[in-house]
């Protein structure tokens, strides 16, 4: 397969037409952004890790009837994904407050919330990727009733999903952020990623130790240390439940 020249690039992938329509080629980069590229920085081999969880995470989630862009990965930092139109809508799901709930809500950091809280962000990096309401989303028409309703679904799903997979990794899934597109068809799609810089993961075995516990880009936007150590945990603990199932 032949790369043409980059389509677009975002802060953390690249992505590539290929020799076939509606099919594109997303690598992933090591290059770490935070609070809307303000900092800026380089995790060594995150385009490794993060492609490949984010590889078996699709896998894993096509297995149980959701459908995504994934198609294959023909390299350790390469996705082949089939094209859609990105919804530009920021899904985040959290099952404990943590980031910017905690900053806009004075909810304390750690609070197990009584049910999964789904939330849209306006995916639009010149005004900062703003939290929606309902009625803001449908007056800049950012997706119908219908969609919102599909997504929210797929949303809760994915974090079912999640949730469990990551406990087998005795990892508790805090928070995390999803985008979903829309293909040929107009049928909805699960995009972008699934990996330690979109999820905030908390490790089981350090719990007590609020610095010491962060296995995700947390580690990098607070400067805590042992960043590209934490990334190859996740990867490793994801790759042995994979292989056990
Ligand atoms: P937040 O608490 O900063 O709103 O982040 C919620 C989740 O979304 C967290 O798991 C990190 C993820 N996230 C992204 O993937 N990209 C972003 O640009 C931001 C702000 C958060
Ligand atoms: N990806 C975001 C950015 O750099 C921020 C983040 O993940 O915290 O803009």
């Amino acid at each position: 397969m032949s790369v043409n020249s980059k389509l677009y690039e975002g802060k953390a992938k690249i992505i590539y037409p290929t020799d076939t329509s509606n099919i594109l080629l997303a690598v992933f980069k090591d290059d770490a952004t935070a609070f809307n590229a303000q900092k800026r920085g380089t995790i060594l081999n995150k385009g490794i890790v993060n492609c490949s969880i984010s590889s078996k995470i699709f896998q894993q989630l096509e297995l149980r009837g959701i459908k995504t862009h994934y198609i294959d990965s023909p390299a350790p930092n390469e996705m082949r994904v089939k094209a859609v139109k990105i919804v530009p809508v920021e899904v985040v799901v959290r099952n404990i407050a943590a980031g910017s709930l905690c900053k806009q809500t004075g909810l304390p950091l750690g609070t197990v919330l009584p049910k999964p809280l789904v939330e849209f962000y306006y995916k639009n990096d010149a005004l900062g990727d703003p939290l929606l309401t309902g009625d803001r989303l449908f007056l800049l028409e950012l997706a119908t009733p219908e969609q919102v309703e599909t997504i929210t679904h797929l949303a809760l799903q994915i974090n079912e999903y999640l949730q469990d997979f990551f406990q087998k990794c005795d990892i508790t899934l805090v928070d995390f952020k999803l985008e979903f597109g829309l293909d040929s068809q107009q049928q909805i799609l699960l995009a972008d990623e699934i990996s330690p810089d979109t999820c905030r993961l908390w490790d089981n075995a350090r719990s007590t130790d609020p610095n010491l516990r962060v296995l995700d880009k947390d580690r990098f936007r607070q400067d805590l240390g042992n960043v590209e150590e934490a990334y190859q945990q996740v990867l490793q603990r994801v790759l042995t439940v994979v292989q056990g199932e």
